[in-house]
Order: C-alpha cells, then structure tokens, then sequence
C-alpha cells in the first residue's frame, strides 16, 4: 500500500439540492398541502411528461411501485413471462414476482451493462412474454439494437414494453430513430418508462420518489387508481364507492413533488455537471486499457455512477480483495449487482450449467465491476485521488492472486 498518498476522504454520493428546492419544499409545506392530494403531486407527474415527450406522467412514492403499478395495469399476471435482464438491482425484477407472473432472465452485454439484444431476441422468440422490463443503468441507455429487436418481434407479436429508467433519469438514448427533431430521453420509447427519484439517484425528490409515464390514456388511467388504492371517482361523496381495483397506496407527498419538480428544472445542469465529472475520470485513466475497461460512452449518457471493469481479476473473491483494499483507503464504491438467477427467490429454476452459460456475462460483471461516484460537485483532486488508489490497488491485486 502506498504511504505517499495523502488519504482523501471522498462521499460515494452527494445530493445536488440547493436553495431553490428549499424554498420550494418549504412553500409546499405552508400551504398546507402535505399529502399527496396537493398539487404539486400531478404538475410533477406532468413535468416529467413533458420532459420524456409522453402524453402522461403519474408521480409515485418509488422507482419499485412506478414499475409494480405499471406491471398491473398492463394485466401482467399469474402464469404470464415478462423477459427481464439478470444484472440488475431486484426492484426490476421483485414486481414480476409481486403481480404472480414468471421471469425470463436474459443476460447482459458488457458495453452498457443493458441486456444482451441477440440473447434478448432468442428468449422473445422462445418464450413469446407477455411483457419485457427492458433497463438503462448507471446512467446510460441500454444497447441502441435493444429497439430493433424489440421492433422486429412487436411487427409480429403483442408485447407490452416497459422500460426501468430507474438509473438513468435525464439520460438519452444512443440515437436518434429518424424522425424525432432531437434524441430522446430514455424511457420515450417504451410503452411505460419508469423512473426513480430516490434519494442518491440522479434527480431526487425528498429522499424517495418515482414517476411512470406513457402515451397510452387506458394504461395512464390505470396506473392513476393502482397508485391511489382505486379510487377513481372524483366527486367527494362518491369517492369510496366501486374502486377501481385492488390498488396500493404508492402516492408521494406534496413537499417531496415539489422538490422533485425543481430538480427536474435544474436536470441539464445537474446532467451536465456528472458528464463532466465523467470526462475527468476517463481522461484520468488514459491509457489503463489493459487494465481497466470503462462503459461506452455518447453523448446522452447521464452517469448515474461510474463503472470500472478489471478484466485481469479472477472472480468475485478477488475482487472482493481489490473492493475491501480500495476502501481501506477512504475511495467510496459500491459492488456490482450480483446476478438475479442466482438470488435466493429465483435460483432454484436457473441454478442448472446450461442456463448459467447463457447468462455467463452478468455473472462475468459480478465479478469484475466496481461502482465509483461521479455526481457534479466531485473535483478533479477527488477524482486524481481515486484514480490513483485504485491503480495501485488493481496493480497489487492483479499480482497477488491466487
Ligand atoms: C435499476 C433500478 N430499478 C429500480 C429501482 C427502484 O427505484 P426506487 O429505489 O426508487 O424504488 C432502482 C433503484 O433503487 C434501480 O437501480
């Protein structure tokens, strides 16, 4: 271990709340509109509409139930498949579980960490889903073919669309299809796009949050009474009388929307400020290739957090080792997601050789990637610092395995 290097102590994540959130969290409070019956609950939801270029927007208290309520209103349930990546966070994949229908993992590529789009065609054409939870992590968009393939099979079969933009609010997708004037933003292109305003996600309202939206009026009416137990009639004296369904109760506070409705004003300099954190981090890690491999980057790209891949470790032990060396250290970083075939609620049905094979690569992510910050305020000292701790350490790991 190096004694040269100053210890550094930098914060894995660091909210980008200022004054204007505030005040507005405050306003919100004096009106004395705390519930979710206040309205910056629906100008949220509409904002953020606008923003995807959807026609509706329906605020949530998380990223899990904007992706649960999306799942019921679309009828996913008991004895349905809905394909769903395995290197993933389990809030992509519990509310298939939630609603009683069956996961199809499929695997990932190591280029956006999305899934896998020929792994992703041959399960669409085996298992005919009713459903796909298609996902964009660490602030990217998941690999442009993933569209194709999708296009390709919905000229054939139905299939309902939905995308987990958890990680990647205010984030783009690679490229533009033809027509639109500008990129769009990731989650436009599904039939539902979910998002997440949780705490140390990108854009935040009060430390939870969520939002779904879509084109479609029958499914944005839907998910309006999952999300507010059924109710669906407006007038005050009917109002408890034949809900809708069997609804939850996944509303946001009025202060939390109106925190969330500012930082989404302030999405492009928030967004910019994580790209530039981004720029630092490759320029500084110029000429590691071999050593290190970064995720592709375009311009859309929102990096949630930065992720490094150690093509010379072994396995999860030794990046176990490197992980637990580098924190030593003061660098924050969060492990990899550990592959959802091989979580306790799943594992028994796709524990078998030949499945794992062909989810060789997430299980390959698990053990090579490290998740290191890269929010705006972080300086280039912070990153240098990083940097070099983790070269040191991927030199001596890389050279003591066993
Ligand atoms: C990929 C992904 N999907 C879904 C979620 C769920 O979001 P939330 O924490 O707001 O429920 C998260 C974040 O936790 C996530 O990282």
């Amino acid at each position: 271990m190096s004694v040269s290097l100053p210890v550094r102590k930098v914060p894995f994540h660091q909210v980008s709340i200022g004054l204007a959130e505030m005040d507005a969290v405050q306003d919100a409070m004096e009106s004395n509109w705390l519930s979710p019956r206040g309205p910056k609950v629906p100008e949220l939801g509409r904002l953020w509409a606008d923003v995807v270029g959807h026609e509706h927007g329906i605020a949530t208290s998380s990223g899990t139930g904007a992706i649960h309520v999306a799942l019921l209103a679309s009828g996913v349930g008991r004895g349905d498949q809905v394909i769903v990546p395995t290197y993933t966070c389990s809030p992509t994949v519990y509310p298939v579980s939630y609603v009683g229908a069956t996961p199809v993992f499929v695997d990932c590529e190591l280029e956006t960490y999305g899934m896998d789009p020929a792994r992703l065609e041959d399960a669409l054409w085996r298992h005919q889903p009713k459903a796909i939870i298609v996902v964009d992590l660490y602030g990217s968009s998941c690999h442009e073919d993933t569209w194709d393939v999708l296009d390709a099979y919905r000229r054939r079969h139905e299939l309902i669309v939905i995308e987990d933009a958890c990680e990647s609010v205010g984030g783009r997708y690679h490229a533009s299809r033809g027509q639109e004037p500008e990129i769009p933003m990731t989650g436009a292109r599904a039939d539902i796009g979910t998002f997440s305003l949780r705490g140390d996600k990108i854009l935040t309202a009060l430390g939870t949050g969520g939002i779904v939206t879509t084109n479609d009026d029958q499914l944005a009416r839907m998910i309006a009474y999952y999300v507010d137990l059924g109710l669906h009639n407006d007038s005050t004296m009917g109002r408890y009388r034949d809900l809708a369904c069997v609804g939850m109760n996944y509303e946001i506070s009025n202060p939390a929307a109106a925190c969330g409705i500012v930082q989404i004003e302030r999405r492009d300099e928030i967004v910019n400020g994580r790209r530039k954190s981004a720029a630092t981090w490759g320029m500084l890690l110029a000429g590691t290739e071999d050593r290190i491999s970064l995720m592709a980057d375009y311009p859309g790209h929102a990096y949630y957090q930065f992720p490094l891949l150690f093509p010379r470790l072994r396995g999860a032990d030794d990046l176990d080792i490197l992980g637990e060396r580098i924190q030593a250290r003061a660098v924050p970083l969060i492990p990899p997601f550990w592959p959802m075939h091989l979580q306790p609620a799943y594992k028994a049905k796709w524990d078998g050789p030949r499945k794992r094979a062909a989810l060789a690569n997430a299980e390959y992510a698990s053990g090579h990637v490290l998740l290191f910050p890269c929010y705006p305020a972080l300086s280039e000292e912070d990153i240098a610092y990083m940097v070099a701790v983790i070269l040191e350490e991927e030199q001596w790991t890389a050279s003591h395995q066993s």
